[in-house]
Protein backbone atom coordinates (compact mmCIF):
# COMPACT_ATOMS: atom_id res chain seq x y z
CA UNK A 1 0.00 0.00 0.00
CA UNK A 2 1.01 3.43 -0.83
CA UNK A 3 0.54 5.70 1.88
CA UNK A 4 2.14 8.60 1.39
CA UNK A 5 2.98 10.14 5.58
CA UNK A 6 4.73 13.48 5.84
CA UNK A 7 7.17 12.90 8.97
CA UNK A 8 7.83 16.92 9.36
CA UNK A 9 3.92 17.65 9.44
CA UNK A 10 2.71 19.11 12.79
CA UNK A 11 0.00 15.77 12.43
CA UNK A 12 1.06 12.54 13.84
CA UNK A 13 1.76 9.81 11.83
CA UNK A 14 -1.19 7.93 13.29
CA UNK A 15 -3.67 10.70 12.88
CA UNK A 16 -2.05 10.62 9.05
CA UNK A 17 -2.90 7.37 8.74
CA UNK A 18 -6.33 7.07 10.22
CA UNK A 19 -7.16 9.69 7.93
CA UNK A 20 -5.61 8.51 5.29
CA UNK A 21 -7.58 4.64 5.50
CA UNK A 22 -10.91 7.11 6.46
CA UNK A 23 -11.07 8.67 2.72
CA UNK A 24 -9.96 5.38 1.24
CA UNK A 25 -12.80 3.08 2.86
CA UNK A 26 -15.35 6.28 2.61
CA UNK A 27 -15.45 6.80 -1.15
CA UNK A 28 -15.13 3.39 -1.64
CA UNK A 29 -11.28 2.91 -2.92
CA UNK A 30 -11.28 0.07 0.22
CA UNK A 31 -14.88 -2.03 -0.10
CA UNK A 32 -16.43 -3.12 2.55
CA UNK A 33 -15.11 -6.15 3.74
CA UNK A 34 -11.53 -5.94 2.61
CA UNK A 35 -9.06 -6.78 4.76
CA UNK A 36 -6.72 -4.50 6.08
CA UNK A 37 -3.03 -5.18 6.15
CA UNK A 38 -1.75 -6.61 9.66
CA UNK A 39 -0.43 -3.85 11.49
CA UNK A 40 3.09 -5.59 12.26
CA UNK A 41 3.38 -6.02 7.88
CA UNK A 42 1.86 -2.26 7.30
CA UNK A 43 4.33 -0.65 10.62
CA UNK A 44 7.43 -2.74 8.84
CA UNK A 45 6.50 -1.44 5.17
CA UNK A 46 5.95 1.50 6.38
CA UNK A 47 8.47 2.24 8.41
CA UNK A 48 6.94 3.39 11.88
CA UNK A 49 6.44 2.05 14.90
CA UNK A 50 3.62 -1.09 15.00
CA UNK A 51 1.26 0.84 17.63
CA UNK A 52 1.20 3.89 15.01
CA UNK A 53 -0.87 1.66 13.06
CA UNK A 54 -3.02 -0.09 15.76
CA UNK A 55 -3.76 3.58 16.78
CA UNK A 56 -4.98 3.94 13.36
CA UNK A 57 -6.94 0.91 13.33
CA UNK A 58 -8.29 2.06 16.66
CA UNK A 59 -9.32 5.48 15.76
CA UNK A 60 -11.40 4.11 12.54
CA UNK A 61 -13.12 1.41 15.03
CA UNK A 62 -14.41 4.04 17.26
CA UNK A 63 -16.02 5.66 14.46
CA UNK A 64 -17.48 1.88 12.46
CA UNK A 65 -15.40 2.35 9.87
CA UNK A 66 -13.57 -0.62 10.39
CA UNK A 67 -14.58 -3.36 12.40
CA UNK A 68 -12.14 -6.37 14.30
CA UNK A 69 -13.30 -9.68 13.56
CA UNK A 70 -12.66 -12.51 15.84
CA UNK A 71 -9.42 -14.92 15.44
CA UNK A 72 -7.72 -11.42 14.15
CA UNK A 73 -7.74 -9.18 10.66
CA UNK A 74 -9.54 -5.59 10.55
CA UNK A 75 -12.02 -5.30 7.58
CA UNK A 76 -13.70 -2.00 5.83
CA UNK A 77 -17.43 -1.99 7.43
CA UNK A 78 -19.93 -2.30 5.55
CA UNK A 79 -21.64 1.27 4.70
CA UNK A 80 -23.89 2.12 7.30
CA UNK A 81 -25.38 5.15 5.43
CA UNK A 82 -26.93 5.70 1.98
CA UNK A 83 -28.16 3.71 -0.02
CA UNK A 84 -26.99 2.60 -4.37
CA UNK A 85 -23.32 3.53 -3.19
CA UNK A 86 -23.62 7.01 -1.09
CA UNK A 87 -20.75 7.95 0.55
CA UNK A 88 -20.37 6.87 4.69
CA UNK A 89 -20.25 9.97 6.56
CA UNK A 90 -17.18 11.49 7.38
CA UNK A 91 -17.13 12.17 11.25
CA UNK A 92 -17.95 15.94 11.63
CA UNK A 93 -14.65 16.63 13.64
CA UNK A 94 -12.66 15.66 10.39
CA UNK A 95 -14.35 18.02 8.50
CA UNK A 96 -13.22 21.28 7.82
CA UNK A 97 -15.24 24.05 9.15
CA UNK A 98 -16.96 25.16 5.41
CA UNK A 99 -18.06 21.57 5.12
CA UNK A 100 -19.47 21.51 8.08
CA UNK A 101 -21.76 24.78 7.14
CA UNK A 102 -23.02 23.23 4.01
CA UNK A 103 -27.22 21.76 4.70
CA UNK A 104 -27.24 18.46 3.50
CA UNK A 105 -28.52 17.61 0.09
CA UNK A 106 -32.35 17.36 -0.55
CA UNK A 107 -33.03 13.15 -1.07
CA UNK A 108 -34.36 13.26 -4.12
CA UNK A 109 -35.47 9.74 -3.81
CA UNK A 110 -33.79 8.46 -6.80
CA UNK A 111 -31.28 6.12 -4.71
CA UNK A 112 -34.73 4.48 -3.56
CA UNK A 113 -35.51 2.94 -7.33
CA UNK A 114 -38.38 5.04 -8.45
CA UNK A 115 -36.26 7.87 -8.52
CA UNK A 116 -35.58 9.56 -11.85
CA UNK A 117 -32.23 8.69 -12.25
CA UNK A 118 -32.16 6.24 -9.46
CA UNK A 119 -31.91 2.50 -9.97
CA UNK A 120 -35.47 2.03 -11.48
CA UNK A 121 -34.28 4.29 -14.62
CA UNK A 122 -31.29 1.40 -14.72
CA UNK A 123 -34.31 -1.53 -14.86
CA UNK A 124 -32.75 -2.75 -11.84
CA UNK A 125 -34.67 -3.55 -8.66
CA UNK A 126 -34.40 -1.52 -5.79
CA UNK A 127 -32.48 -2.58 -2.78
CA UNK A 128 -34.85 -5.07 -0.84
CA UNK A 129 -37.17 -5.89 -3.63
CA UNK A 130 -37.29 -9.26 -5.55
CA UNK A 131 -34.94 -9.57 -8.57
CA UNK A 132 -37.91 -9.64 -10.86
CA UNK A 133 -39.24 -6.10 -9.69
CA UNK A 134 -40.95 -4.61 -12.50
CA UNK A 135 -40.06 -0.70 -11.74
CA UNK A 136 -42.29 1.38 -13.87
CA UNK A 137 -39.98 4.28 -13.29
CA UNK A 138 -36.92 5.28 -15.36
CA UNK A 139 -36.97 6.60 -18.29
CA UNK A 140 -35.65 3.95 -21.36
CA UNK A 141 -34.43 0.22 -21.79
CA UNK A 142 -30.72 -0.13 -21.65
CA UNK A 143 -31.47 -3.63 -23.03
CA UNK A 144 -32.21 -1.62 -26.39
CA UNK A 145 -29.17 0.27 -26.15
CA UNK A 146 -27.29 -0.56 -29.40
CA UNK A 147 -23.75 -0.93 -27.50
CA UNK A 148 -22.27 -3.21 -30.83
CA UNK A 149 -23.39 -1.00 -33.05
CA UNK A 150 -22.08 2.25 -31.54
CA UNK A 151 -18.57 0.38 -30.46
CA UNK A 152 -18.42 -0.14 -33.89
CA UNK A 153 -19.04 3.32 -35.36
CA UNK A 154 -16.87 4.67 -32.08
CA UNK A 155 -13.67 2.17 -33.43
CA UNK A 156 -14.52 3.99 -36.79
CA UNK A 157 -13.97 7.16 -36.17
CA UNK A 158 -11.18 6.86 -33.77
CA UNK A 159 -9.99 5.08 -36.92
CA UNK A 160 -9.86 7.98 -39.74
CA UNK A 161 -9.98 11.13 -37.68
CA UNK A 162 -8.01 10.18 -33.99
CA UNK A 163 -6.91 13.67 -33.37
CA UNK A 164 -9.81 15.51 -34.15
CA UNK A 165 -11.80 13.47 -32.12
CA UNK A 166 -9.78 13.19 -28.88
CA UNK A 167 -9.35 17.50 -28.66
CA UNK A 168 -11.16 19.76 -27.04
CA UNK A 169 -12.76 20.53 -30.78
CA UNK A 170 -12.40 23.86 -32.29
CA UNK A 171 -15.66 24.95 -32.57
CA UNK A 172 -17.81 26.56 -29.43
CA UNK A 173 -21.48 24.96 -30.02
CA UNK A 174 -19.76 21.94 -30.85
CA UNK A 175 -18.82 19.34 -33.23
CA UNK A 176 -19.50 21.56 -36.80
CA UNK A 177 -20.86 18.38 -38.84
CA UNK A 178 -22.71 17.09 -35.82
CA UNK A 179 -24.90 20.99 -36.06
CA UNK A 180 -25.54 20.27 -39.50
CA UNK A 181 -26.62 17.00 -39.10
CA UNK A 182 -28.94 18.05 -36.27
CA UNK A 183 -30.41 20.70 -38.16
CA UNK A 184 -31.06 18.34 -40.92
CA UNK A 185 -32.81 15.51 -38.46
CA UNK A 186 -34.90 18.96 -37.32
CA UNK A 187 -35.98 19.86 -40.72
CA UNK A 188 -37.22 16.84 -40.98
CA UNK A 189 -39.25 17.45 -38.48
CA UNK A 190 -40.64 20.69 -39.70
CA UNK A 191 -37.58 22.94 -37.96
CA UNK A 192 -35.54 24.82 -39.77
CA UNK A 193 -32.57 25.61 -38.15
CA UNK A 194 -28.94 27.25 -39.63
CA UNK A 195 -26.12 24.77 -37.99
CA UNK A 196 -25.04 28.43 -36.68
CA UNK A 197 -28.04 28.50 -34.40
CA UNK A 198 -27.37 24.79 -32.86
CA UNK A 199 -25.28 23.93 -29.78
CA UNK A 200 -24.42 20.73 -28.65
CA UNK A 201 -24.86 20.32 -24.87
CA UNK A 202 -24.59 17.91 -22.64
CA UNK A 203 -27.63 16.44 -22.45
CA UNK A 204 -30.68 18.67 -22.71
CA UNK A 205 -30.33 18.94 -18.90
CA UNK A 206 -27.62 21.25 -19.30
CA UNK A 207 -29.41 22.92 -22.02
CA UNK A 208 -31.95 24.06 -19.51
CA UNK A 209 -29.41 24.41 -16.81
CA UNK A 210 -27.89 27.37 -19.39
CA UNK A 211 -31.01 28.68 -20.32
CA UNK A 212 -31.61 29.27 -16.34
CA UNK A 213 -28.36 30.30 -15.38
CA UNK A 214 -28.14 33.03 -18.54
CA UNK A 215 -31.67 34.66 -18.02
CA UNK A 216 -32.99 34.13 -14.88
CA UNK A 217 -32.15 35.62 -11.53
CA UNK A 218 -32.95 34.54 -8.22
CA UNK A 219 -36.42 35.22 -7.04
CA UNK A 220 -36.95 35.52 -11.06
CA UNK A 221 -40.46 33.64 -11.72
CA UNK A 222 -40.75 30.57 -14.08
CA UNK A 223 -44.26 29.44 -15.25
CA UNK A 224 -44.61 25.59 -16.03
CA UNK A 225 -47.69 23.60 -16.81
CA UNK A 226 -48.50 21.51 -13.86
CA UNK A 227 -47.25 18.79 -13.50
CA UNK A 228 -43.89 18.69 -15.55
CA UNK A 229 -40.44 16.83 -15.26
CA UNK A 230 -39.80 16.72 -11.95
CA UNK A 231 -35.83 17.70 -12.64
CA UNK A 232 -36.52 20.92 -14.81
CA UNK A 233 -38.66 21.63 -11.10
CA UNK A 234 -35.64 21.04 -9.07
CA UNK A 235 -33.28 22.94 -11.69
CA UNK A 236 -35.35 26.20 -12.14
CA UNK A 237 -35.62 25.90 -7.78
CA UNK A 238 -31.85 25.39 -7.45
CA UNK A 239 -31.28 28.77 -8.99
CA UNK A 240 -33.83 30.49 -6.66
CA UNK A 241 -36.09 30.57 -8.78
CA UNK A 242 -40.34 31.00 -8.01
CA UNK A 243 -41.91 28.02 -9.87
CA UNK A 244 -45.75 29.63 -11.14
CA UNK A 245 -48.02 26.53 -11.79
CA UNK A 246 -50.07 26.97 -15.20
CA UNK A 247 -52.70 24.28 -15.09
CA UNK A 248 -53.31 21.55 -18.01
CA UNK A 249 -55.87 19.38 -19.02
CA UNK A 250 -55.40 16.06 -21.85
CA UNK A 251 -53.93 18.63 -24.35
CA UNK A 252 -51.01 19.98 -22.31
CA UNK A 253 -50.77 23.74 -20.88
CA UNK A 254 -53.97 25.13 -20.60
CA UNK A 255 -52.53 28.15 -22.67
CA UNK A 256 -55.95 30.01 -22.64
CA UNK A 257 -55.22 30.50 -18.64
CA UNK A 258 -51.83 31.59 -18.33
CA UNK A 259 -51.97 35.18 -19.95
CA UNK A 260 -53.34 36.41 -16.31
CA UNK A 261 -50.02 34.75 -14.88
CA UNK A 262 -48.06 36.47 -17.06
CA UNK A 263 -49.46 39.82 -16.12
CA UNK A 264 -49.51 38.71 -12.24
CA UNK A 265 -45.91 37.34 -12.35
CA UNK A 266 -44.19 38.72 -15.08
CA UNK A 267 -42.31 35.42 -15.41
CA UNK A 268 -38.58 35.51 -16.63
CA UNK A 269 -39.38 32.59 -18.56
CA UNK A 270 -42.01 30.17 -19.80
CA UNK A 271 -41.06 26.21 -19.75
CA UNK A 272 -43.39 23.80 -22.02
CA UNK A 273 -42.77 20.25 -22.83
CA UNK A 274 -45.14 20.18 -26.11
CA UNK A 275 -44.88 16.50 -26.84
CA UNK A 276 -46.09 13.63 -24.74
CA UNK A 277 -45.07 15.57 -21.68
CA UNK A 278 -43.06 13.75 -18.71
CA UNK A 279 -45.53 13.19 -16.69
CA UNK A 280 -48.59 13.16 -18.31
CA UNK A 281 -47.89 12.18 -22.00
CA UNK A 282 -50.04 14.91 -23.60
CA UNK A 283 -49.13 16.57 -26.77
CA UNK A 284 -50.44 20.55 -26.72
CA UNK A 285 -53.28 21.58 -29.91
CA UNK A 286 -51.87 23.38 -32.80
CA UNK A 287 -54.11 26.10 -31.63
CA UNK A 288 -52.24 26.30 -27.88
CA UNK A 289 -48.58 26.26 -29.67
CA UNK A 290 -50.22 29.48 -31.32
CA UNK A 291 -51.41 31.14 -28.69
CA UNK A 292 -48.28 30.70 -26.31
CA UNK A 293 -46.50 32.46 -28.81
CA UNK A 294 -48.74 35.30 -29.30
CA UNK A 295 -48.29 35.23 -25.05
CA UNK A 296 -44.81 35.52 -25.67
CA UNK A 297 -44.39 37.84 -27.62
CA UNK A 298 -46.98 40.03 -26.32
CA UNK A 299 -45.68 39.96 -22.42
CA UNK A 300 -41.97 39.77 -23.76
CA UNK A 301 -41.33 36.15 -22.27
CA UNK A 302 -38.62 33.82 -23.88
CA UNK A 303 -40.53 30.06 -24.20
CA UNK A 304 -38.50 27.23 -23.85
CA UNK A 305 -39.79 24.28 -25.46
CA UNK A 306 -38.43 20.85 -23.91
CA UNK A 307 -38.97 18.61 -26.74
CA UNK A 308 -37.09 15.15 -24.89
CA UNK A 309 -39.34 12.46 -26.68
CA UNK A 310 -40.95 14.28 -29.81
CA UNK A 311 -39.76 11.56 -32.31
CA UNK A 312 -41.32 8.47 -30.22
CA UNK A 313 -44.83 9.00 -31.83
CA UNK A 314 -47.10 5.92 -31.93
CA UNK A 315 -49.95 7.31 -33.62
CA UNK A 316 -51.80 10.32 -34.59
CA UNK A 317 -50.10 13.53 -36.33
CA UNK A 318 -47.30 15.58 -35.18
CA UNK A 319 -48.65 19.06 -34.54
CA UNK A 320 -45.91 22.05 -35.74
CA UNK A 321 -42.99 23.15 -32.95
CA UNK A 322 -43.61 25.95 -31.16
CA UNK A 323 -40.12 27.01 -32.70
CA UNK A 324 -41.34 26.02 -36.18
CA UNK A 325 -44.02 28.81 -35.56
CA UNK A 326 -41.45 31.46 -34.29
CA UNK A 327 -41.67 34.33 -36.20
CA UNK A 328 -38.20 34.66 -34.65
CA UNK A 329 -36.23 35.34 -31.22
CA UNK A 330 -38.96 34.17 -28.65
CA UNK A 331 -38.14 30.42 -28.28
CA UNK A 332 -35.34 28.52 -27.12
CA UNK A 333 -35.72 24.93 -28.75
CA UNK A 334 -34.35 21.64 -27.02
CA UNK A 335 -33.78 18.41 -27.85
CA UNK A 336 -31.92 14.89 -26.87
CA UNK A 337 -30.30 11.89 -27.72
CA UNK A 338 -31.39 10.57 -24.70
CA UNK A 339 -34.86 8.72 -25.68
CA UNK A 340 -34.49 7.88 -29.15
CA UNK A 341 -30.90 6.51 -28.38
CA UNK A 342 -28.88 6.63 -25.02
CA UNK A 343 -28.39 8.62 -22.03
CA UNK A 344 -25.23 8.07 -21.57
CA UNK A 345 -24.17 9.81 -24.51
CA UNK A 346 -25.14 13.09 -22.53
CA UNK A 347 -25.44 14.55 -25.84
CA UNK A 348 -28.17 16.90 -26.14
CA UNK A 349 -28.71 20.31 -28.16
CA UNK A 350 -30.35 23.90 -28.44
CA UNK A 351 -31.66 25.91 -31.04
CA UNK A 352 -31.66 29.43 -30.09
CA UNK A 353 -31.09 33.38 -31.82
CA UNK A 354 -28.43 35.19 -31.18
CA UNK A 355 -27.50 37.38 -29.03
CA UNK A 356 -29.30 34.99 -26.18
CA UNK A 357 -27.39 32.01 -28.20
CA UNK A 358 -23.66 33.64 -27.99
CA UNK A 359 -24.51 33.88 -24.04
CA UNK A 360 -25.63 30.25 -23.79
CA UNK A 361 -22.79 29.09 -25.75
CA UNK A 362 -19.71 31.31 -23.69
CA UNK A 363 -21.53 30.21 -20.39
CA UNK A 364 -21.17 26.31 -21.80
CA UNK A 365 -17.37 27.33 -22.43
CA UNK A 366 -16.33 28.22 -19.04
CA UNK A 367 -18.81 25.62 -17.62
CA UNK A 368 -17.25 22.25 -19.29
CA UNK A 369 -15.33 23.10 -22.08
CA UNK A 370 -17.29 21.15 -24.32
CA UNK A 371 -19.15 17.97 -24.42
CA UNK A 372 -16.77 14.97 -25.13
CA UNK A 373 -15.40 15.41 -28.99
CA UNK A 374 -15.23 11.83 -28.90
CA UNK A 375 -18.66 11.33 -28.61
CA UNK A 376 -20.03 14.08 -30.74
CA UNK A 377 -18.46 12.49 -33.59
CA UNK A 378 -19.70 8.96 -33.08
CA UNK A 379 -22.93 10.01 -32.71
CA UNK A 380 -22.25 12.48 -36.42
CA UNK A 381 -21.03 9.24 -37.94
CA UNK A 382 -23.83 6.77 -36.47
CA UNK A 383 -26.84 9.49 -37.60
CA UNK A 384 -24.98 9.98 -40.93
CA UNK A 385 -24.39 6.42 -41.82
CA UNK A 386 -28.69 5.85 -41.04
CA UNK A 387 -27.68 4.11 -37.97
CA UNK A 388 -29.72 6.35 -35.90
CA UNK A 389 -32.67 6.46 -38.11
CA UNK A 390 -32.99 2.64 -38.21
CA UNK A 391 -32.74 1.98 -34.58
CA UNK A 392 -35.34 4.76 -33.89
CA UNK A 393 -37.30 2.94 -36.16
CA UNK A 394 -36.71 -0.52 -34.25
CA UNK A 395 -37.58 1.66 -30.81
CA UNK A 396 -40.63 3.21 -31.85
CA UNK A 397 -42.20 -0.06 -32.74
CA UNK A 398 -40.73 -1.39 -29.55
CA UNK A 399 -42.16 0.98 -27.51
CA UNK A 400 -45.69 1.23 -29.44
CA UNK A 401 -45.77 -2.70 -28.14
CA UNK A 402 -45.08 -1.67 -24.93
CA UNK A 403 -47.68 0.96 -24.73
CA UNK A 404 -49.82 -1.49 -26.14
CA UNK A 405 -48.96 -3.86 -23.60
CA UNK A 406 -49.31 -1.13 -20.79
CA UNK A 407 -52.56 -0.19 -21.50
CA UNK A 408 -54.29 -3.66 -22.42
CA UNK A 409 -52.33 -4.68 -18.56
CA UNK A 410 -54.16 -2.14 -16.48
CA UNK A 411 -57.61 -2.54 -18.15
CA UNK A 412 -57.46 -6.30 -17.64
CA UNK A 413 -55.53 -6.33 -14.14
CA UNK A 414 -56.29 -2.88 -12.58
CA UNK A 415 -60.12 -1.67 -14.03
CA UNK A 416 -60.16 0.79 -11.25
CA UNK A 417 -57.94 3.10 -13.34
CA UNK A 418 -58.81 5.64 -15.74
CA UNK A 419 -56.17 5.97 -18.44
CA UNK A 420 -55.67 8.16 -21.42
CA UNK A 421 -53.68 6.50 -23.96
CA UNK A 422 -50.65 8.46 -24.71
CA UNK A 423 -49.86 8.38 -28.46
CA UNK A 424 -46.46 8.72 -27.94
CA UNK A 425 -43.52 9.21 -25.92
CA UNK A 426 -42.76 6.94 -22.47
CA UNK A 427 -45.16 7.55 -19.94
CA UNK A 428 -48.60 6.84 -19.22
CA UNK A 429 -50.08 8.60 -16.05
CA UNK A 430 -53.69 6.75 -14.94
CA UNK A 431 -56.06 8.32 -12.50
CA UNK A 432 -56.04 6.25 -9.10
CA UNK A 433 -59.53 5.62 -7.58
CA UNK A 434 -61.27 7.44 -4.93
CA UNK A 435 -59.77 6.62 -1.56
CA UNK A 436 -56.44 5.72 -3.33
CA UNK A 437 -53.04 7.84 -2.66
CA UNK A 438 -50.33 7.03 -4.78
CA UNK A 439 -48.04 7.98 -1.53
CA UNK A 440 -49.79 5.33 0.06
CA UNK A 441 -49.88 2.54 -2.66
CA UNK A 442 -45.92 2.71 -3.33
CA UNK A 443 -44.46 0.90 -0.41
CA UNK A 444 -47.56 -1.77 -1.20
CA UNK A 445 -46.82 -2.06 -4.69
CA UNK A 446 -43.62 -2.62 -4.04
CA UNK A 447 -43.82 -5.23 -1.74
CA UNK A 448 -45.58 -7.26 -4.18
CA UNK A 449 -42.90 -6.47 -6.72
CA UNK A 450 -43.59 -3.78 -8.73
CA UNK A 451 -42.90 0.62 -8.55
CA UNK A 452 -43.94 3.38 -9.93
CA UNK A 453 -43.36 7.14 -10.12
CA UNK A 454 -45.83 8.69 -7.58
CA UNK A 455 -47.65 12.17 -8.81
CA UNK A 456 -46.69 14.45 -5.87
CA UNK A 457 -42.96 14.44 -7.44
CA UNK A 458 -44.24 16.56 -10.24
CA UNK A 459 -46.48 18.80 -9.25
CA UNK A 460 -45.13 22.40 -8.72
CA UNK A 461 -47.35 22.25 -4.36
CA UNK A 462 -46.78 17.95 -4.45
CA UNK A 463 -49.53 18.34 -1.91
CA UNK A 464 -50.80 17.96 -5.28
CA UNK A 465 -50.92 14.65 -7.60
CA UNK A 466 -51.74 12.02 -4.58
CA UNK A 467 -54.27 10.71 -7.30
CA UNK A 468 -51.53 10.30 -10.14
CA UNK A 469 -49.07 7.83 -10.72
CA UNK A 470 -46.59 7.90 -13.60
CA UNK A 471 -45.93 4.69 -15.18
CA UNK A 472 -42.72 4.00 -17.87
CA UNK A 473 -43.69 1.88 -20.06
CA UNK A 474 -40.35 1.87 -22.35
CA UNK A 475 -38.28 0.10 -19.81
CA UNK A 476 -39.64 -3.26 -19.84
CA UNK A 477 -40.82 -6.20 -21.93
CA UNK A 478 -44.67 -6.80 -23.02
CA UNK A 479 -44.28 -10.12 -20.85
CA UNK A 480 -42.41 -7.95 -18.13
CA UNK A 481 -45.51 -5.34 -18.62
CA UNK A 482 -48.19 -7.48 -18.24
CA UNK A 483 -46.81 -9.13 -14.61
CA UNK A 484 -46.52 -5.48 -13.43
CA UNK A 485 -50.17 -5.04 -14.16
CA UNK A 486 -50.73 -7.61 -12.64
CA UNK A 487 -49.14 -7.00 -9.46
CA UNK A 488 -50.23 -3.26 -9.59
CA UNK A 489 -54.08 -4.84 -9.23
CA UNK A 490 -53.33 -7.05 -6.19
CA UNK A 491 -51.30 -4.36 -4.54
CA UNK A 492 -54.20 -1.92 -5.42
CA UNK A 493 -56.91 -4.27 -4.02
CA UNK A 494 -54.98 -4.64 -0.90
CA UNK A 495 -54.76 -1.24 0.15
CA UNK A 496 -57.41 -0.74 3.26
CA UNK A 497 -60.43 0.43 2.15
CA UNK A 498 -61.43 4.44 3.05
CA UNK A 499 -64.59 5.58 3.51
C1 LIG B 1 -38.91 16.28 -20.11
C2 LIG B 1 -37.43 16.03 -20.03
N1 LIG B 1 -36.60 16.98 -20.46
C3 LIG B 1 -35.27 16.83 -20.39
C4 LIG B 1 -34.71 15.68 -19.89
C5 LIG B 1 -33.22 15.60 -19.81
O1 LIG B 1 -32.69 14.58 -20.54
P1 LIG B 1 -31.18 14.55 -21.06
O2 LIG B 1 -30.39 15.50 -20.21
O3 LIG B 1 -30.75 13.15 -20.87
O4 LIG B 1 -31.22 14.99 -22.47
C6 LIG B 1 -35.54 14.66 -19.44
C7 LIG B 1 -34.98 13.41 -18.90
O5 LIG B 1 -35.67 12.49 -18.56
C8 LIG B 1 -36.94 14.84 -19.50
O6 LIG B 1 -37.79 13.90 -19.08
Amino acid sequence: MRIPLDRRAQVPLYRQLEGWFRHAISDGAIPPGTKLPASRALATQLGVARVTVTAAYAGLEADGLVVTREGGGTYAASRQFGVGGAQAPTSSTTLPPWQRDLAEPEDDGAGAGEGHLGQGHLGHAPPGTRPDFVGFAGVGDPRMFPAADFGRTLQDVLRRDPAGALGYGADRLGHRPLRETIAQLLASQGVRADPEQVLVTSGSQQALALVCQTLVRPGDTVVVEDPTYDLALQLFRSIGAVVVAAPTDRDGMVVEGVEPLLQRHHPRLLYTVPNFANPTGACMTGARRRLLLELADRYNTPVVEDDFAGDLRYEGRAQPAIRALDPGGHVIYTGTFSKMLMPGLRIGYLVADQPVLGLLAARKRVLDLSTPTLLQHALDRYVTVGRYQAHLRRTTRAYRARRDALVAGLRREVPELTLEVPRGGLFAWPLLPPGVTATELLPVARRHGVGFAPGPRFHVDPRYGQDRVRLNFAAHTPDEIARGAQRLGVAMRSMPKTS
